[in-house]
């Protein structure tokens, strides 16, 4: 843990109300309303067990506005119950006076889960410290804490007012799992070496693209794989697919993934196979002979050896986002003998998001990498050597608040 922060062990928290800032934005199945994994619940539960003394008041975002994702909390909040096994009550609130009475009244013990903090317009904006403690949410709830327990460090590259607010209002410090994240990727660094591979999937086309530039400027791939949905948006790039891929916003996507191979062409390396869906099985097929409409839902076997030889070749390998939609298993083919690869591979391992520790648990190969991220975003940006403005708050909070403040 970096010196300057101070964490749960620093603050005297016992009978005092903390405001815990996770985050447990958690797939969403678009038509049941169904949490799809429980990852980031379960690392949120250990810091609530560990505030076992205080009033906890659980507060972070879920979704994006506009997305099949953008629901409420109240679902998370009986997971959350199921997983610490004792009692969480959800208020359908964040700052108004229904939620800030359910403060008031908590017991010690009590645990209460606010409603989705981008339902209100200030957490979908990003702010300087400052500006953030004016905000009304953050004004308001921080005069019903004693203290906040930063623990979304999934979200620590947004400079949303809930990550960076408290920290100059009230004594502010890092929870369980940003302790264990900055603990774990401190001692990755110190053994980092290259080459570095990068590995590129799942459905984020933005967020993926953003990774690579913010990797790439910062020495942190000399290869990228890959694959996913942005793979198939790089094979667009390149003219050996044909028709369209099918995402929102994909000419800008192609535009850039040009730019992006013309720039360094041997940086990029495409799937040579894909796993399509045909006639209610799977086919793999070279993507150039698709017809217009193939459902491309994995990468096929032999982009598989050739990512495998890279993976097992590099000093460091960074895993983002899965290959395949390794849910239905004739498509988890990717998906497996990648993770298989970094499982067997000699250098240091680092695996990002939820839906890739779902897919280690799922082939039995969990604890045979270095390190599993519940983070997207943010470890991108950490890896590349960005500051992080979750993390910077910290260290303003530890600062300011020093040992004992709560
Ligand atoms: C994530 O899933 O990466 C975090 O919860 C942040 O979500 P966002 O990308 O919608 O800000």
């Amino acid at each position: 843990m970096p010196a300057k922060m101070l964490t749960m062990d620093d603050l005297d928290l016992g009978g005092k109300r903390v405001l815990l800032r996770v985050d447990i934005n958690t797939p969403v199945h678009p038509e049941t309303g169904r949490l799809m994994e429980r990852e980031r619940l379960e690392e949120a539960a250990e810091t609530v067990k560990d505030l076992g003394a205080s009033k906890v008041i659980v507060a972070s975002h879920q979704g994006r506005v506009g997305r099949s994702d953008y629901v409420s909390l109240e679902p998370h909040s009986r997971a959350l119950e199921e997983i610490v096994q004792r009692r969480v009550d959800f208020v359908p609130d964040i700052f108004g006076p229904e939620a800030l009475s359910r403060m008031d009244s908590l017991p010690d013990g009590g645990v209460l889960v606010l409603d989705n903090l981008r339902f209100t317009a200030e957490e979908n904006q990003e702010y300087s410290a400052p500006d953030a403690e004016r905000t009304w949410l953050v004004s308001r709830l921080s005069k019903h804490v004693d203290a906040c327990v930063l623990d979304a460090f999934s979200t620590a590259h947004r400079s949303s007012p809930t990550i960076v607010g408290f920290a100059g209002l009230v004594p502010t410090c890092a929870g369980r799992t940003v302790e264990r994240e900055l603990r774990m990727l401190d001692r990755i660094f110190s053994v980092a070496k290259g080459p570095y591979v990068t590995v590129l999937g799942g459905a984020k086309v933005s967020d993926r693209l953003e990774a690579i530039d913010a990797l790439v400027a910062n020495n942190r791939a000399d290869k990228v794989l890959l694959c996913g949905v942005v793979g198939l948006v790089f094979l667009k790039a390149s003219g050996k697919l044909r028709g369209d891929v099918g995402v929102e916003g994909e000419q800008k996507y192609v535009l850039k993934a040009r730019q992006l191979i013309d720039e360094d062409p041997d940086r990029f390396v495409l799937p040579v196979d894909v796993g399509i869906k045909r006639d209610g099985g799977r086919k793999d097929a070279d993507p150039a002979q698709l017809g217009t409409g193939a459902q491309v839902l994995d990468i096929g076997p032999k982009s598989v050896d050739r990512y495998s030889h890279y993976i097992k070749g590099a000093g460091t390998v960074f895993m983002s986002g899965p290959p395949g939609a390794f849910e239905w298993d004739e498509f988890g083919l990717g998906t497996e003998g990648l993770l298989r690869a970094m499982a067997s591979s000699l250098g240091t391992t680092i695996i990002s998001g939820g839906h890739l520790s779902t897919a280690l648990r799922k082939y039995g190969v969990h604890d045979q990498v270095d390190h599993v991220s519940t983070a997207g975003g943010a470890l991108v940006q950490y890896l590349a050597g960005k500051r992080l403005p979750l993390i910077d708050a910290l260290e303003r909070a530890a600062e300011k608040w020093g040992k004992g403040g709560a």
